[in-house]
């Protein structure tokens, strides 16, 4: 299945699980204006009916991108700031939709990560960046500040006074040094780039779906739960997982000495 749509493109391979939304305004080095917003929902959302011939789960994985060489994203349309401000429509926002899209969403980002673009990637799952990246909340050059929350992941990634000195500074600063502070999971080489994201993100869609969607309720609930009401809801959780044809599976598996094939059931 491939289908675009104004802004975006989307494609899902159905041998792997991996569905890619790219998101397609290179000429504006992939800035974010209202019909983008509403097109890398409208491309989730055309993943996720992909389940619904399936039986168990098909989709797995999301690799979200930027086209074009220059940029995953410049952030919000500087064009476009008073005609689509965040939180005008009862619709979630895309950042909204990505956090709690039930599959692991992965950022893969090539070139400039910036403002709203940067908040796209950390409403992710995973972010994964080649070496040539950079990122930065440039917005307090605009006299403005990342209003989709970037300031609060970034404290929790990396603490205030990185939050701080990029949202303060406006600075971009190094995919490595992002890294660093625990802002991206990985860095590579830009020539094994493609590649390395490819293993890292079939290997994501090979295990166990049911498993993963768990992991991803769990490490949301983390975020905004006490340990002990957290730890309760894992509990849950984990009684619903051991009923699964999966975990049988893969218990089986592992006696077996082979593969296991996971479905999500
Ligand atoms: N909104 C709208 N258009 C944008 C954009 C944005 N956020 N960021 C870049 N563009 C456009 C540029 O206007 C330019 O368009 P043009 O070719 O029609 O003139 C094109 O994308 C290429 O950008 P350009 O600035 O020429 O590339 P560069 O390599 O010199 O610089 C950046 C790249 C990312 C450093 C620079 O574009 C930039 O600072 N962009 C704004 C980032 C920003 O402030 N984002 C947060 C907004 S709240």
């Amino acid at each position: 299945m491939d289908e675009d749509f104004d802004t975006v493109m989307v494609e899902f391979d159905d041998e792997t699980g991996v569905g890619t939304v790219t998101m397609n305004r290179p000429d504006a080095l992939n800035a974010l204006n209202g019909q983008l917003r509403d097109d890398i929902v409208a491309g989730l959302r055309r993943l996720e009916a992909e389940n619904e011939a399936a039986e168990g789960v098909a989709l797995r994985a999301v690799v979200l991108e930027g086209a074009g060489e220059k940029a995953f994203c410049a952030g919000a349309d500087v064009g476009g700031f008073s005609s689509d401000s965040a939180g005008a429509s009862s619709e979630p926002s895309h950042y909204e939709f990505i956090r709690e899209f039930p599959v692991p969403v992965i950022a893969k980002i090539d070139g400039y990560c910036l403002g709203g673009g940067l908040e796209t990637a950390l409403a992710c799952d995973f972010r994964l960046a080649s070496e040539g990246s950079a990122v930065g909340f440039p917005e307090v050059n605009l006299g403005i500040f990342p209003g989709a929350g970037g300031v609060q992941y970034v404290t929790k990634l990396a603490g205030p006074a990185v939050a701080k000195e990029l949202a303060m500074t406006g600075d971009h600063i190094s995919a490595e040094r992002a890294a660093d502070e625990g802002i991206i999971n990985h860095v590579y080489a830009d020539d094994e780039f493609e590649d390395a994201v490819d293993e890292f993100v079939t290997d994501l869609a090979g295990q166990a779906p049911l498993a993963i969607q768990a992991i991803k309720q769990s490490a949301a609930m983390a975020v905004q739960t006490g340990l002990n009401e957290g730890v309760a809801y894992d509990g849950q959780l984990f009684a619903e997982l051991l009923q699964t044809d999966d975990h049988a599976e893969g218990a089986a598996a592992f006696g077996e000495d082979r593969d296991p094939e996971f479905q999500g059931k």
